[in-house]
Protein backbone atom coordinates (compact mmCIF):
# COMPACT_ATOMS: atom_id res chain seq x y z
CA UNK A 1 0.00 0.00 0.00
CA UNK A 2 1.56 3.01 -1.17
CA UNK A 3 0.58 6.82 0.25
CA UNK A 4 1.92 9.29 -1.68
CA UNK A 5 1.71 11.35 1.80
CA UNK A 6 -1.43 13.28 1.31
CA UNK A 7 -2.89 12.84 5.01
CA UNK A 8 -4.27 16.41 6.45
CA UNK A 9 -2.86 17.14 9.34
CA UNK A 10 -6.01 16.44 11.78
CA UNK A 11 -6.04 12.57 10.13
CA UNK A 12 -2.21 12.45 11.31
CA UNK A 13 -2.34 10.23 14.89
CA UNK A 14 -0.56 11.96 17.69
CA UNK A 15 2.01 9.97 19.72
CA UNK A 16 0.85 8.26 22.56
CA UNK A 17 1.54 10.15 25.76
CA UNK A 18 1.81 8.97 29.17
CA UNK A 19 0.61 11.54 31.60
CA UNK A 20 2.59 11.33 34.68
CA UNK A 21 1.69 13.35 38.10
CA UNK A 22 4.71 14.83 39.96
CA UNK A 23 4.78 13.46 43.72
CA UNK A 24 7.91 14.83 45.34
CA UNK A 25 10.49 17.31 43.86
CA UNK A 26 14.29 17.23 45.64
CA UNK A 27 17.12 19.51 45.71
CA UNK A 28 20.46 17.75 44.90
CA UNK A 29 22.44 20.43 44.15
CA UNK A 30 22.63 24.31 44.11
CA UNK A 31 21.68 23.04 39.92
CA UNK A 32 20.26 19.95 39.98
CA UNK A 33 16.63 19.08 41.12
CA UNK A 34 15.43 15.15 41.03
CA UNK A 35 11.84 14.97 39.86
CA UNK A 36 9.83 11.85 41.35
CA UNK A 37 6.03 10.66 39.52
CA UNK A 38 3.00 8.90 40.93
CA UNK A 39 3.11 5.54 39.70
CA UNK A 40 0.59 5.29 36.68
CA UNK A 41 -2.37 3.01 36.29
CA UNK A 42 -0.58 0.32 35.23
CA UNK A 43 2.71 0.86 36.32
CA UNK A 44 5.70 2.47 34.48
CA UNK A 45 7.78 -0.50 33.04
CA UNK A 46 10.84 0.62 32.89
CA UNK A 47 14.53 -1.10 32.55
CA UNK A 48 17.46 0.18 35.00
CA UNK A 49 19.41 3.11 32.88
CA UNK A 50 16.49 3.78 30.39
CA UNK A 51 15.02 7.47 29.64
CA UNK A 52 11.80 8.99 29.59
CA UNK A 53 11.28 11.48 26.69
CA UNK A 54 9.73 14.95 28.20
CA UNK A 55 6.96 16.56 26.03
CA UNK A 56 6.17 19.91 26.96
CA UNK A 57 4.68 22.93 25.25
CA UNK A 58 6.72 25.92 25.07
CA UNK A 59 4.70 29.14 23.40
CA UNK A 60 2.38 27.08 21.79
CA UNK A 61 5.52 25.13 20.19
CA UNK A 62 5.68 20.93 21.53
CA UNK A 63 9.24 20.37 22.27
CA UNK A 64 10.89 17.36 23.48
CA UNK A 65 14.09 16.25 25.93
CA UNK A 66 15.24 12.68 26.94
CA UNK A 67 15.74 12.60 30.59
CA UNK A 68 17.41 9.56 32.38
CA UNK A 69 15.89 7.29 35.04
CA UNK A 70 17.54 7.98 38.21
CA UNK A 71 15.51 4.95 39.74
CA UNK A 72 15.71 1.31 40.16
CA UNK A 73 12.23 -0.13 39.24
CA UNK A 74 13.65 -3.34 41.41
CA UNK A 75 14.25 -1.02 44.42
CA UNK A 76 12.11 2.47 43.99
CA UNK A 77 8.14 2.54 44.25
CA UNK A 78 8.06 5.87 42.50
CA UNK A 79 9.97 6.18 38.58
CA UNK A 80 12.07 9.37 39.29
CA UNK A 81 14.55 11.56 36.55
CA UNK A 82 17.55 14.11 38.05
CA UNK A 83 17.97 17.61 35.67
CA UNK A 84 21.10 19.79 35.86
CA UNK A 85 20.68 23.19 35.06
CA UNK A 86 22.53 23.95 31.31
CA UNK A 87 23.30 27.39 31.15
CA UNK A 88 20.46 28.87 28.44
CA UNK A 89 18.83 25.69 28.67
CA UNK A 90 14.86 25.52 27.73
CA UNK A 91 13.78 22.32 29.33
CA UNK A 92 16.61 21.98 32.24
CA UNK A 93 15.83 25.82 33.65
CA UNK A 94 11.95 25.27 33.40
CA UNK A 95 12.25 21.64 35.24
CA UNK A 96 14.72 23.40 37.85
CA UNK A 97 12.35 26.25 38.61
CA UNK A 98 8.76 25.66 37.92
CA UNK A 99 7.95 22.07 38.73
CA UNK A 100 6.21 21.33 41.68
CA UNK A 101 4.18 18.04 43.45
CA UNK A 102 1.29 18.01 41.89
CA UNK A 103 2.05 19.14 37.99
CA UNK A 104 1.33 16.78 35.31
CA UNK A 105 4.18 16.29 32.86
CA UNK A 106 3.14 14.51 29.46
CA UNK A 107 6.39 11.13 29.09
CA UNK A 108 6.59 9.59 25.87
CA UNK A 109 7.30 5.69 27.21
CA UNK A 110 10.87 4.63 28.48
CA UNK A 111 13.41 4.05 25.78
CA UNK A 112 17.09 3.42 25.63
CA UNK A 113 19.49 0.68 25.50
CA UNK A 114 21.89 1.43 28.20
CA UNK A 115 21.18 -1.22 30.19
CA UNK A 116 21.44 -5.19 30.78
CA UNK A 117 19.86 -8.25 32.53
CA UNK A 118 20.21 -8.09 36.20
CA UNK A 119 20.50 -11.93 37.43
CA UNK A 120 20.88 -13.30 41.02
CA UNK A 121 23.19 -15.57 40.00
CA UNK A 122 25.35 -12.95 37.89
CA UNK A 123 28.75 -12.93 39.54
CA UNK A 124 30.11 -9.63 37.59
CA UNK A 125 32.01 -6.82 38.56
CA UNK A 126 29.78 -3.69 37.54
CA UNK A 127 32.28 -0.89 36.38
CA UNK A 128 30.66 2.29 36.39
CA UNK A 129 32.04 5.89 35.16
CA UNK A 130 29.96 8.74 35.79
CA UNK A 131 30.41 12.63 35.43
CA UNK A 132 28.27 15.22 36.33
CA UNK A 133 23.90 14.06 35.91
CA UNK A 134 25.56 11.21 33.73
CA UNK A 135 25.17 9.56 37.23
CA UNK A 136 21.39 9.34 36.97
CA UNK A 137 20.79 6.36 34.86
CA UNK A 138 24.25 4.92 36.45
CA UNK A 139 22.07 5.16 39.54
CA UNK A 140 19.30 3.35 38.72
CA UNK A 141 21.87 0.40 37.19
CA UNK A 142 24.08 0.68 40.31
CA UNK A 143 21.05 0.26 42.87
CA UNK A 144 19.33 -2.49 39.98
CA UNK A 145 22.75 -4.73 40.94
CA UNK A 146 23.08 -4.12 44.98
CA UNK A 147 19.57 -5.38 45.37
CA UNK A 148 19.40 -8.40 42.24
CA UNK A 149 23.12 -9.91 42.61
CA UNK A 150 24.02 -10.85 45.95
CA UNK A 151 27.07 -12.29 44.44
CA UNK A 152 28.24 -8.94 41.87
CA UNK A 153 29.98 -5.79 43.02
CA UNK A 154 30.35 -2.39 42.34
CA UNK A 155 32.71 0.30 41.72
CA UNK A 156 31.59 3.97 40.95
CA UNK A 157 33.92 6.12 40.00
CA UNK A 158 32.00 9.63 39.70
CA UNK A 159 33.73 13.14 38.57
CA UNK A 160 31.93 15.84 39.60
CA UNK A 161 33.33 19.77 40.00
CA UNK A 162 33.40 20.39 43.78
CA UNK A 163 32.11 18.36 47.06
CA UNK A 164 28.65 20.35 46.45
CA UNK A 165 28.41 19.58 42.82
CA UNK A 166 27.98 15.82 44.00
CA UNK A 167 24.70 14.21 42.82
CA UNK A 168 23.14 11.66 45.28
CA UNK A 169 26.31 12.18 47.62
CA UNK A 170 24.35 11.34 50.81
CA UNK A 171 22.12 8.45 48.87
CA UNK A 172 25.79 7.01 47.81
CA UNK A 173 27.78 7.03 51.38
CA UNK A 174 24.21 5.60 52.73
CA UNK A 175 24.69 2.55 50.06
CA UNK A 176 28.40 2.37 50.54
CA UNK A 177 27.74 1.81 54.27
CA UNK A 178 24.75 -0.76 53.97
CA UNK A 179 26.78 -2.44 50.96
CA UNK A 180 30.10 -2.48 52.96
CA UNK A 181 32.53 -4.38 50.85
CA UNK A 182 30.62 -4.64 47.87
CA UNK A 183 30.17 -1.04 46.41
CA UNK A 184 33.30 1.17 46.18
CA UNK A 185 32.36 4.98 45.35
CA UNK A 186 36.00 7.06 44.30
CA UNK A 187 34.91 10.59 44.01
CA UNK A 188 37.12 12.46 41.57
CA UNK A 189 36.75 16.11 41.87
CA UNK A 190 37.95 18.87 39.57
CA UNK A 191 37.94 22.26 41.89
CA UNK A 192 38.09 20.46 45.02
CA UNK A 193 38.67 22.06 48.27
CA UNK A 194 41.70 22.24 50.17
CA UNK A 195 40.72 19.98 52.20
CA UNK A 196 39.62 17.60 49.54
CA UNK A 197 41.82 14.35 49.96
CA UNK A 198 40.20 12.32 47.34
CA UNK A 199 41.24 11.90 43.31
CA UNK A 200 41.53 15.74 41.94
CA UNK A 201 41.61 17.38 38.84
CA UNK A 202 41.00 15.95 35.31
CA UNK A 203 40.07 12.39 35.26
CA UNK A 204 43.45 10.91 34.86
CA UNK A 205 44.12 7.81 31.97
CA UNK A 206 46.96 5.88 34.73
CA UNK A 207 44.21 6.48 37.52
CA UNK A 208 41.70 5.15 35.60
CA UNK A 209 43.53 2.19 33.97
CA UNK A 210 45.15 0.91 37.67
CA UNK A 211 41.72 0.44 38.36
CA UNK A 212 40.47 -1.31 35.28
CA UNK A 213 43.61 -3.88 35.52
CA UNK A 214 43.04 -4.34 39.07
CA UNK A 215 39.57 -4.81 38.21
CA UNK A 216 40.23 -6.98 34.77
CA UNK A 217 42.49 -9.14 36.88
CA UNK A 218 39.89 -10.74 39.72
CA UNK A 219 39.57 -13.68 37.38
CA UNK A 220 36.26 -14.83 39.65
CA UNK A 221 34.49 -11.97 37.95
CA UNK A 222 32.92 -10.70 34.91
CA UNK A 223 33.16 -7.22 34.19
CA UNK A 224 30.91 -5.30 32.67
CA UNK A 225 31.39 -1.51 31.75
CA UNK A 226 29.12 1.82 31.72
CA UNK A 227 30.01 5.20 30.92
CA UNK A 228 28.00 8.11 31.15
CA UNK A 229 28.72 11.67 31.59
CA UNK A 230 30.42 14.47 29.12
CA UNK A 231 32.81 13.94 26.18
CA UNK A 232 36.00 14.29 27.93
CA UNK A 233 35.03 11.64 30.36
CA UNK A 234 33.59 9.41 27.67
CA UNK A 235 36.87 9.64 25.83
CA UNK A 236 39.27 9.07 28.21
CA UNK A 237 37.37 6.50 29.70
CA UNK A 238 36.96 4.57 25.85
CA UNK A 239 40.05 4.96 25.30
CA UNK A 240 41.84 3.82 28.25
CA UNK A 241 39.46 0.53 27.65
CA UNK A 242 40.41 0.37 24.53
CA UNK A 243 44.47 0.45 25.15
CA UNK A 244 44.01 -2.22 27.53
CA UNK A 245 41.86 -4.01 24.62
CA UNK A 246 38.44 -4.91 26.57
CA UNK A 247 36.33 -6.32 24.25
CA UNK A 248 33.29 -3.93 23.20
CA UNK A 249 30.34 -6.05 24.13
CA UNK A 250 31.25 -5.77 27.86
CA UNK A 251 31.37 -1.42 27.57
CA UNK A 252 28.30 0.35 27.38
CA UNK A 253 28.27 4.03 26.86
CA UNK A 254 25.19 7.10 26.89
CA UNK A 255 25.78 10.32 26.05
CA UNK A 256 23.65 13.17 26.77
CA UNK A 257 25.20 16.22 24.44
CA UNK A 258 27.77 16.42 22.00
CA UNK A 259 28.93 19.60 21.02
CA UNK A 260 30.68 17.90 18.14
CA UNK A 261 27.49 16.65 16.81
CA UNK A 262 25.48 19.70 17.30
CA UNK A 263 28.37 21.21 14.65
CA UNK A 264 28.06 18.36 11.97
CA UNK A 265 24.55 19.07 12.16
CA UNK A 266 25.08 22.73 11.71
CA UNK A 267 27.77 22.10 8.89
CA UNK A 268 25.46 19.35 6.83
CA UNK A 269 22.09 21.48 7.37
CA UNK A 270 24.35 24.65 5.36
CA UNK A 271 26.36 22.22 2.99
CA UNK A 272 23.51 21.87 -0.21
CA UNK A 273 22.93 19.14 -2.17
CA UNK A 274 19.50 17.96 -3.99
CA UNK A 275 16.17 17.55 -2.13
CA UNK A 276 15.35 13.80 -2.60
CA UNK A 277 11.96 11.30 -1.93
CA UNK A 278 12.84 8.92 0.97
CA UNK A 279 10.72 6.46 1.76
CA UNK A 280 8.89 5.92 5.30
CA UNK A 281 7.46 2.99 6.48
CA UNK A 282 6.05 3.23 9.78
CA UNK A 283 3.93 0.75 11.49
CA UNK A 284 3.46 -1.17 8.24
CA UNK A 285 2.48 1.93 6.31
CA UNK A 286 4.50 3.69 3.46
CA UNK A 287 4.97 7.53 3.74
CA UNK A 288 6.68 9.19 1.11
CA UNK A 289 8.87 12.49 2.26
CA UNK A 290 10.56 14.93 0.24
CA UNK A 291 13.89 15.95 1.99
CA UNK A 292 15.50 19.04 1.13
CA UNK A 293 19.38 19.36 1.69
CA UNK A 294 19.32 21.83 4.68
CA UNK A 295 16.25 18.94 6.65
CA UNK A 296 17.41 15.94 8.06
CA UNK A 297 14.78 12.69 7.26
CA UNK A 298 13.05 13.69 10.62
CA UNK A 299 12.89 17.23 10.34
CA UNK A 300 11.42 16.19 6.91
CA UNK A 301 9.09 14.16 8.43
CA UNK A 302 7.87 15.92 11.22
CA UNK A 303 7.28 19.04 9.06
CA UNK A 304 5.24 16.74 7.10
CA UNK A 305 3.25 15.62 9.79
CA UNK A 306 4.52 12.39 9.85
CA UNK A 307 4.10 10.89 13.33
CA UNK A 308 7.90 9.51 13.42
CA UNK A 309 9.48 8.62 17.18
CA UNK A 310 12.25 10.47 17.98
CA UNK A 311 13.66 12.04 21.17
CA UNK A 312 16.75 13.90 21.83
CA UNK A 313 17.37 14.87 17.76
CA UNK A 314 20.67 14.52 18.28
CA UNK A 315 22.13 11.11 17.15
CA UNK A 316 22.50 10.28 20.84
CA UNK A 317 19.57 8.06 22.20
CA UNK A 318 18.45 6.15 19.19
CA UNK A 319 14.93 7.01 19.39
CA UNK A 320 14.44 7.74 15.92
CA UNK A 321 16.31 4.35 15.45
CA UNK A 322 15.44 2.68 11.90
CA UNK A 323 16.52 -0.08 9.25
CA UNK A 324 17.69 1.00 5.85
CA UNK A 325 16.04 -1.10 3.12
CA UNK A 326 17.53 0.61 0.29
CA UNK A 327 19.55 3.20 -0.95
CA UNK A 328 22.43 5.32 0.69
CA UNK A 329 22.05 8.25 3.61
CA UNK A 330 24.78 9.88 5.47
CA UNK A 331 24.71 10.32 8.97
CA UNK A 332 25.83 13.76 10.34
CA UNK A 333 26.76 11.54 13.39
CA UNK A 334 26.45 8.14 14.02
CA UNK A 335 27.83 7.38 17.57
CA UNK A 336 24.44 6.81 19.30
CA UNK A 337 24.67 3.22 16.79
CA UNK A 338 27.00 0.22 18.55
CA UNK A 339 29.22 -1.56 15.89
CA UNK A 340 26.52 -4.23 14.86
CA UNK A 341 23.86 -1.77 14.94
CA UNK A 342 25.69 0.03 11.87
CA UNK A 343 26.48 -3.65 10.51
CA UNK A 344 23.07 -4.61 10.75
CA UNK A 345 22.11 -1.53 8.72
CA UNK A 346 20.52 0.49 11.32
CA UNK A 347 20.51 4.42 10.88
CA UNK A 348 19.07 7.34 12.64
CA UNK A 349 16.50 9.95 11.03
CA UNK A 350 16.94 12.83 13.18
CA UNK A 351 20.97 12.82 11.79
CA UNK A 352 20.50 10.85 8.49
CA UNK A 353 20.32 13.02 5.37
CA UNK A 354 19.76 10.90 1.54
CA UNK A 355 22.55 10.41 -0.71
CA UNK A 356 20.77 8.27 -3.54
CA UNK A 357 17.12 8.87 -4.97
CA UNK A 358 15.83 5.34 -3.63
CA UNK A 359 16.08 5.85 -0.11
CA UNK A 360 14.10 3.41 2.13
CA UNK A 361 13.52 3.12 5.67
CA UNK A 362 11.28 0.80 8.22
CA UNK A 363 11.00 2.20 11.45
CA UNK A 364 9.76 -0.63 13.25
C1 LIG B 1 19.54 9.75 26.33
C2 LIG B 1 19.65 11.07 27.07
C3 LIG B 1 19.46 11.09 28.44
C4 LIG B 1 19.59 12.30 29.15
N1 LIG B 1 19.45 12.28 30.50
C5 LIG B 1 19.62 13.43 31.20
C6 LIG B 1 19.54 13.42 32.64
O1 LIG B 1 19.31 12.38 33.26
N2 LIG B 1 19.73 14.58 33.28
C7 LIG B 1 20.01 15.77 32.62
O2 LIG B 1 20.15 16.80 33.28
N3 LIG B 1 20.09 15.79 31.27
C8 LIG B 1 19.89 14.66 30.56
N4 LIG B 1 19.97 14.68 29.19
C9 LIG B 1 20.15 15.99 28.50
C10 LIG B 1 18.77 16.62 28.27
O3 LIG B 1 18.01 15.85 27.36
C11 LIG B 1 18.86 18.03 27.69
O4 LIG B 1 19.62 18.00 26.54
C12 LIG B 1 19.45 19.04 28.67
O5 LIG B 1 18.66 19.12 29.84
C13 LIG B 1 19.52 20.43 28.01
O6 LIG B 1 18.24 20.76 27.58
P1 LIG B 1 17.73 22.26 27.63
O7 LIG B 1 16.40 22.32 26.98
O8 LIG B 1 17.83 22.81 29.02
O9 LIG B 1 18.83 23.02 26.78
P2 LIG B 1 18.65 23.49 25.24
O10 LIG B 1 17.70 24.61 25.22
O11 LIG B 1 18.37 22.28 24.42
O12 LIG B 1 20.12 23.95 24.90
C14 LIG B 1 20.64 25.22 25.26
C15 LIG B 1 22.08 25.33 24.82
O13 LIG B 1 22.92 24.50 25.63
C16 LIG B 1 23.69 23.59 24.85
N5 LIG B 1 23.54 22.30 25.55
C17 LIG B 1 22.46 21.49 25.54
N6 LIG B 1 22.65 20.43 26.34
C18 LIG B 1 23.87 20.58 26.87
C19 LIG B 1 24.64 19.81 27.79
N7 LIG B 1 24.16 18.65 28.36
N8 LIG B 1 25.87 20.26 28.09
C20 LIG B 1 26.37 21.41 27.57
N9 LIG B 1 25.67 22.20 26.71
C21 LIG B 1 24.45 21.78 26.36
C22 LIG B 1 23.11 23.59 23.45
O14 LIG B 1 24.16 23.68 22.51
C23 LIG B 1 22.29 24.85 23.39
O15 LIG B 1 23.00 25.85 22.74
C24 LIG B 1 19.86 13.51 28.46
C25 LIG B 1 20.03 13.47 27.07
C26 LIG B 1 19.93 12.28 26.38
C27 LIG B 1 20.14 12.27 24.89
S1 LIG C 1 16.01 11.29 18.23
FE1 LIG C 1 17.61 10.68 19.57
S2 LIG C 1 18.97 9.67 18.21
FE2 LIG C 1 17.49 10.49 16.92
Amino acid sequence: MFNLFKKKKEEVKKPAYLPLKVREVVKETADTVSIYFEQPEPFLEYKPGQFLTLVIDFEGKEQRRSYSLCTSPYVDPFPGISVKRVPGGLFSNFLNEKIHPGKTINVLKPLGHFTTDFHSKNQKHFFLVAGGSGITPIMGILKSVLANEPKSKVTLLYCSRHEEHIIFKKELGELENKYSGKLNVIHNLSQPTDSWTGLKGRLKSETLSDLVKTAEGESDFQTEYFICGPEGILETTQDVLSSLFIPKEKIHKESFYSAAAEAAHEAASTAGGLTRDVTIELSGEEHLVSVSPDKTILEAGLDQSLNMPFSCQSGLCTACRGKLISGEIKMDEDDGLSENEIKEGYVLCCVGRPLTDNVKIRIE
